[in-house]
């Protein structure tokens, strides 16, 4: 894919650029952003011209939309840089395909291509000495849409903003992820918003993830809403489980984000051979599974968490350990992939887009 320019950008430069003041070897992730932002609004049924500005707080009027009920989209992508200093998006055409398929579930206005994508090549060519290199250092982009029409009614608004932001980032998780399997709660139903990137999708899980975090799990893998029996995905990213030496994922439903990380690494894995099947897994499958032996692996799958192999699961006051593996096809794809981002392997399926 070639990058599309916007017809018309403009640039208002800060006066002075932060990043002598950041530690990059010691990041949290999501806390640092770069120097500027982006912003495109959209009024009387037209996006206006986007424009490039200082990284600043706004104004935005107490009655707008997204405050009261939640119309808010976003989206999670990277810039990584390589050997020859070069920087490169990976996917970026799936994201904005998605961000569009949530907007249009979120009844919000679709952002056009030259603003989503040539907005993104334009911010990350200027903050371009914020993406480090080396395997682990990344830009994290999160591009994200707003209704900031104001009034309290409940209805769509007539303004939106759509912005990009960036930040650097290593790791999501640090440190081992051991996941509960949701019995009550749910992450989404049929005919929801489960397969938008939509805000209100990733607060509905605050609660029970707290919940969570306090019995010492860092995730929830989320179970169907109607039987709690079917194994979606873990909020944070999709979910991998590895059973003998086959890998099921959850299809992608009205309940599963369409994941750009999942659907790369499934493309990955059928080219090295690896048996995958696009299927539920049952909770009672992975527990006789787990107690048989032949369940080897489970991971995570996103943008933000990369490959995040999972070391255990709880189920119903059960704690299941995973085996500690010699050859693990978590890092084996996680490493093939990250090659390919950072174009230290041959990116045979054309994925990556030169800023
Ligand atoms: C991403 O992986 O980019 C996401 O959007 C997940 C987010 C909760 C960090």
């Amino acid at each position: 894919m070639m990058l599309q320019s916007p017809s018309e950008i403009d640039i208002v430069r800060a006066a002075a650029s932060k990043i002598n003041s950041v530690d990059f070897d010691n990041l949290s992730f999501g806390n640092t952003f770069t120097d500027h932002m982006l912003i495109c609004d959209y009024k009387e049924g037209k996006w206006q011209k986007p424009i490039i500005k200082p990284y600043e707080p706004f104004l935005i009027d107490p009655s707008a939309k997204v405050f009261h009920y939640g119309q808010a989209i976003f989206e999670g992508m990277k810039a990584y840089k390589d050997e020859n200093n070069d920087v490169w998006l990976f996917r970026p055409d799936q994201n904005l395909d998605r961000f569009n398929k949530s907007a249009v579930r979120m009844a919000m206005p679709e952002v056009p291509e030259d603003i989503f994508i040539g907005g993104l090549k334009t911010i990350v060519d200027l903050e371009r000495d914020w993406v480090k290199k080396g395997i682990g250092n990344t830009l994290y982009i999160r591009p994200f849409m707003i209704a900031i029409g104001s009034g309290v009614i409940a209805q769509p608004s007539t303004q939106y903003r759509f912005m990009i932001i960036l930040s650097p980032a290593r790791s999501y998780y640090s440190g081992e992820v051991k996941v509960i399997i949701a019995e009550h709660y749910s992450r989404a139903a049929n005919g929801g918003i489960g397969a938008a990137k939509a805000a209100g999708n990733y607060s509905a899980q605050f609660y029970p993830q707290k919940l969570a975090q306090e019995q010492g799990f860092q995730q929830i893998i989320w179970t169907d809403d109607a039987t709690h029996t079917k194994l979606e995905e873990a909020g944070t990213m999709n979910v991998f489980f590895r059973i003998n030496d086959t890998l099921y994922t959850a299809p992608t439903s009205e309940r599963i984000l369409d994941g750009v990380t999942r659907k790369s690494l499934i493309d990955l894995a059928k080219r090295e051979g690896i048996k995958v099947e696009e299927r539920s897994v049952l909770v009672d499958e992975l527990v006789a599974a787990a107690k048989d032996g032949s369940l080897k692996e489970i991971f995570g799958a996103g943008t933000a968490a990369v490959v995040n192999p999972i070391v255990g699961f709880q189920y119903k006051e059960h704690y299941y350990e995973l085996p500690k593996l010699e050859s693990s096809y978590a890092l084996e794809l996680k490493d093939k992939l990250t090659k390919i981002q950072y174009k230290q392997a041959e990116d045979t399926f054309g994925w990556t887009v030169k800023i």
